[in-house]
């Protein structure tokens, strides 16, 4: 279970917290017990008051304090590790809206998956586009708020390659279930690698050698798109991007019900304004709106057609 040193540290407070309620909890419930049988009204007929024991009011005000004192120290000694960031920390600027996560690397790359190398502290810069969600990796132990309009950070240094998944953890609309990304551990070599080849990919993008279609399926992909419009036909929050192309959709302009074929401009300005033509199905859903280059547009369009 320790994939991070946070894991171990959280374990071991937690069960320190846990073994204290547990031994508490046992002993209040023998007292009561003993006190029920002891006092009974058949062995006790008349109840006597007892006034003033200086010994007991000391061990019932000292042994609590050195109980909850206790657990402070180790709560807090986690918490200042947690918010004492390395050095040579790999800075990543993550970022939720609803519903997805992405990742912006200081080479320009941007991913919706984490990639990170093992036994390196990596910083995650945190930052909402709309409401506030919460980046909770279960397997670190680690969770920390991702505010609209502000700036959070946690660390973590990962001690085992493999895949973890990432939850949001602050409930954040209808398709909050679904807003989860994955964090990929990889050996230093092997990260070095892919980090080099994908700045390099980067310098390609608007070269002629990659079709549009290839790159607007790398543009709904790492936009998010794809967490509520599935590609394989199965319905989420929008409408899916299989079979969309060229289809006929009833759709609400400005209220008044009218029938448009999902063509290039219908597209374009769907991605633009999500609000303009709403297609009546889906009336009570909500698409965030896009900015997005010409050649972005018609990139996703290519991409768009081949799912026809
Ligand atoms: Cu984002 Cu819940």
């Amino acid at each position: 279970m320790a994939t991070s040193g946070f894991a171990t540290q959280v374990n071991e407070t937690f069960l320190l917290v846990f073994a204290i309620s547990a031994v508490l909890m046992i002993g209040v419930t023998l007292a009561l017990l003993y006190f029920v049988y002891r006092y009974h009204h058949t062995r006790n007929a008349k109840g006597t008051d007892i006034h003033g024991n200086m010994t007991l009011e000391i061990v019932w005000t000292v042994i609590p304090s050195i109980l909850v004192l206790g657990m402070f120290y180790f709560g807090w000694e986690g918490y200042v590790e947690m918010r004492e960031v390395p050095e040579d920390a790999l800075e990543v600027v993550t970022t939720g809206r609803m519903w997805s996560w992405f990742y912006d690397y200081e080479n320009g790359v941007r991913t919706d998956t984490l990639y990170v190398p093992i036994s390196k502290a990596i910083k995650l810069n945190l930052e909402s586009q709309d409401v506030l969600h919460s980046y909770y990796i279960p397997a670190m132990m680690v969770k920390q708020d991702a505010v609209p309009g502000g700036r959070n950070y946690l660390w973590f240094r990962a001690e085992e390659e493999g895949y973890f998944q990432v939850l949001c953890a602050e409930y954040c609309g209808d398709d909050h279930a679904y807003m989860y990304s994955y964090i990929k551990v990889l050996p230093q070599a092997e990260f070095d690698a892919w980090y080099a080849e994908q700045g390099a990919a980067l310098g390609n993008v608007d070269s002629k050698n990659i079709p549009a279609s290839v790159k607007g399926e790398q543009l709904v992909e790492t936009m998010g798109c794809i967490t509520c419009h599935s590609t394989d036909g199965s319905e989420r929050v929008g409408s899916s991007f299989k079979g969309l192309y060229g289809t006929s959709r009833s759709v609400l302009t400005a209220g008044t019900e009218r029938a448009v074929v999902a063509d290039e401009n219908y597209i374009r300005r769907s991605i633009l304004e999500p609000r303009a033509d709403k297609v009546k199905a889906l009336a009570g859903r909500v698409m965030p709106d896009h900015s997005l280059s010409e050649a972005e547009l018609d990139a996703i369009v290519a991409y768009l057609k081949t799912l026809r």
